[in-house]
């Protein structure tokens, strides 16, 4: 029996992770002569045949465009992309389907909030809460709302251990704040923010808050009912899915209150050269021909992940962690960026031996794929007083063997540079 099998935990003892590995094609994958080891999941995630069968089927058998045909093909795909819609509202636990908004990907679900919701309710003077640890997408789009309108950007700062400073939180909020928008699991650190604590506290002053859940929808049970959250962003092809598709989940009553972001087919109810008005949502926010076939994927990779199990999910990675996280502290010269207390299994360091671009090649050459790099968060990698860091992130089909071969290879890394 191997280590990755010999969990205690009860809710893991029919977890088999070799064969969830099957369910994956590209495990299969020699690189530069190695077995994969794939250890980038925060960047992106694999996709099982189960997505990529429901893709290539969609462009094999049903191709067609959605809401406009008669025809017995647009009735197919129609039904496929609106039963995608369901399941994605199901995951999250969403009270209607048409509070489920589909985008071309995270980034842009929060511009779409910044854009509409931003641009009507956020005036000059007023102010905006982010945090540190913010990826760069729940930044920017904010900065750039700010520009426009005269409004503030606030920040929660980061303690060491790379938990948000909550006290400073309750200082920031105020009769100015009119948005906080917060990510839920922090994709440099690990870090799982205490959101709904953040959201009660905002509520408590009527200040919506959106919640950038590109990190953890992949990796733990969301329920938008249970957080109240006003806003949830998801990015797909971080769990199982397509790129090029993502998800915005927004209470009714704020999308409705909300202008279109964007122009054109499909968001309108009827045009003249006089006057325009807008479809029903969530057809409202959704303008143009929508990414068919990556709605389609998004609801088998929803179907693939709800057959394992996401509470499942969520302890055998921590199972990974926990074990990835000794792996990391046996290596001499390793400093872990961040120890926070709920964490998710994306594990940053940095090496005295090695610059992580240098880490990052010396593990390609032994096939393991992790990241080097700022991970789009530079304000982060700054308070930590550092330009990079490597991150190695788990997925649901990664092994402790794996991350045995992960400690090796950094071994190695002392071997060369130090
Ligand atoms: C926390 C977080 N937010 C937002 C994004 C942006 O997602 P996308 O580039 O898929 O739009 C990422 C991607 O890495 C992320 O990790």
């Amino acid at each position: 029996m191997n280590k990755t099998a010999q969990v205690s935990d009860p809710i893991l003892q029919d977890y088999d992770v070799l064969s969830i590995r099957k369910d994956f094609p590209i495990l299969e994958t020699e690189a530069r002569g190695k077995p994969l080891v794939y250890l980038d999941n925060a960047a992106t995630g694999q996709k099982p045949n189960a997505v990529i069968d429901a893709t290539s089927r969609y462009y094999a058998g049903q191709n067609a465009n959605v809401h406009r045909g008669i025809h017995y093909l647009s009735e197919v795909a129609t039904e496929h992309f609106d039963a995608a819609r369901e399941k994605v509202q199901k995951f999250i636990n969403a009270a209607l389907t048409h509070e489920i908004i589909f985008t071309s990907g995270n980034t842009e679900a929060i511009n779409l909030v910044a854009n509409s919701y931003g641009r009507t309710f956020i005036g000059e003077g007023d102010e905006i809460i982010i945090s540190t640890m913010e990826h760069h997408s729940n930044i920017v789009p904010w900065q750039m709302l700010c520009e426009e309108k005269g409004a503030v950007l606030k920040v929660i700062p980061v303690d060491d251990n790379g938990e948000l400073v909550m006290e400073e939180y309750a200082k920031l909020l105020g009769p100015k704040t009119k948005f906080v928008s917060i990510v839920y699991v922090s994709n440099a650190l690990g870090t799982i923010n205490p959101v709904k604590k953040i959201i009660e506290m905002a509520h408590a002053i009527d200040v919506p808050v959106l919640l950038d859940s590109a990190q953890a929808a992949p990796h733990m049970p969301v329920d938008v009912q249970a957080l109240d959250c006003d806003f949830l962003t998801i990015a797909p092809h971080k769990m199982c899915g397509p790129t090029g598709i993502g998800v915005l989940y927004g209470k009714t009553e704020h999308l409705e209150a909300m202008p279109p972001y964007k122009g054109g087919g499909d968001m309108i109810a009827s045009v003249t050269f006089e006057k325009t008005t807008y479809n029903a949502l969530p057809f409202k926010f959704e303008a143009g021909t929508p990414n068919i076939a990556g709605a389609i994927g998004l609801g088998a990779a929803v179907d693939y992940l709800t057959g394992v199990g996401m509470e499942r999910i969520a302890a055998y990675e921590a199972h990974l962690t926990a074990y990835g996280l000794q792996i990391l502290d046996g290596i001499e010269g390793l400093t872990m960026i961040g120890r926070p207390r709920e964490r998710a299994g994306t594990l940053s360091f940095v090496m005295d031996s090695a610059h992580p671009h240098d880490i990052g090649q010396i593990l390609d050459d032994q096939g393991i794929a992790i990241r080097a790099g700022h991970h789009c968060t530079q304000p982060l990698m700054q308070r930590f007083g550092i330009p990079a860091s490597a991150r190695a992130s788990v997925g649901l089909y990664n092994t402790c063997e794996e991350l045995d071969a992960l400690g090796h290879a950094l071994q190695k890394v002392n071997e060369v540079f130090g």
